[in-house]
């Protein structure tokens, strides 16, 4: 592995050695000191041209566990505005001596331009509606711990599926890992090309969730809804909600935020137990050292 571009580059084998490396890391978290300086001594850029609470900041504390320093980018404020190219500025952050960098940007395929020019490694956090492979590492490690194992668990995956790299990097990372996938959305929020991939896609949530073991609850994303896909949020949340009286025992709901809540979720499962939405936040710094681990010593 030199880059993380998406879960589409990654074989069967490397997805369970980030499994793997993100147990011994998370054994690290539980210690006092919660470091394994192992990157000591390196440098690791962050540049994020959208905006994120938990990627970046999970990002940013996951380089510091490893002992590495991180510079943080922000397009607002920087040269950008005065006509400086997206390949300049990442040009300019690496001669300042920068080991790796961390992109997040609203156009497809940024985080694979940069890395077919750049010398250093690249990780994709979030390029427009492609892939968050980050995010469905850690959405299935979640999984892992939860329920011991991944093979043959029932996951469905139920909001704006249209517009989400997330649903994107777990189409590719289901069929490696032996997960069995199911998609819910109304007719407007499902890519036609959806239907032929050989995932059960539902538009009645009741059928989507019936004997599944876990639910990933997407946002509406509306930022990238070009025309509203439907009529208000009131009338989503009236048919595709997730509440939890729809669930049966056992039954998880994972979310990888920020969660609109009244609109896909029902502000009850904000103090449920049955939520593994915290659970995701904690093990995503672990998964974030795995994968910086793999890329700048594996
Ligand atoms: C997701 C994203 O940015 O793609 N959030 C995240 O990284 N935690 C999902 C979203 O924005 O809804």
């Amino acid at each position: 592995m030199r880059h993380l571009l998406g879960i589409r580059e990654l074989s069967s084998d490397d997805i369970h050695q980030i499994y793997d490396l993100t147990d011994r890391f998370y054994e690290v978290l539980q210690q006092p000191t919660r470091k394994a300086p192992a990157l000591a001594g390196t440098t690791v850029a962050l540049l994020f041209f959208e905006s994120s609470t938990r990627t970046r900041l999970s990002f940013e504390l996951a380089a510091k566990r490893l002992g590495a320093d991180v510079l943080n980018f922000s397009a607002a404020g920087s040269s950008l505005a005065k006509g400086e190219t997206l390949l300049d500025t990442a040009l300019n952050i690496l001669a300042m001596g920068v080991d790796a960098l961390v992109i997040r940007h609203q156009s497809v395929g940024t985080a694979h331009y940069l890395a077919s020019r750049l010398p250093v490694p690249v990780i994709n956090a979030g390029d427009g509606t492609h892939e968050h492979p980050t995010q469905a590492l850690l959405d299935t490690y979640t999984l892992r711990r939860h329920f011991g194992r991944l093979e043959g668990i029932k996951l469905a995956i139920i909001g704006d599926i249209f517009h989400s790299r997330v649903a994107l990097s777990h189409l590719y990372l289901a069929p490696k890992v032996g997960l069995k996938l199911r998609l819910c959305a109304p007719p407007t929020l499902v890519p036609p090309l959806w239907y032929n991939l050989g995932f059960p896609v539902y538009h009645c949530i009741e059928k989507a969730i019936r004997d599944a073991d876990a639910l990933l609850v997407l946002r509406m994303q509306k930022e990238r809804q070009k025309q509203a896909p439907i009529a208000s949020w009131e009338e989503y949340a009236r048919f595709y909600q997730v509440r939890l009286e729809q669930l049966s025992p056992g039954q998880v709901i994972l979310h990888p935020g920020p969660v609109n809540w009244g609109v896909e979720l029902h502000p009850a499962f904000l103090e449920a137990s049955v939520s593994r939405i915290l659970d995701q936040v904690t093990y995503g710094v672990a998964v974030r050292m795995a994968v910086l681990y793999a890329l700048l010593r594996g």
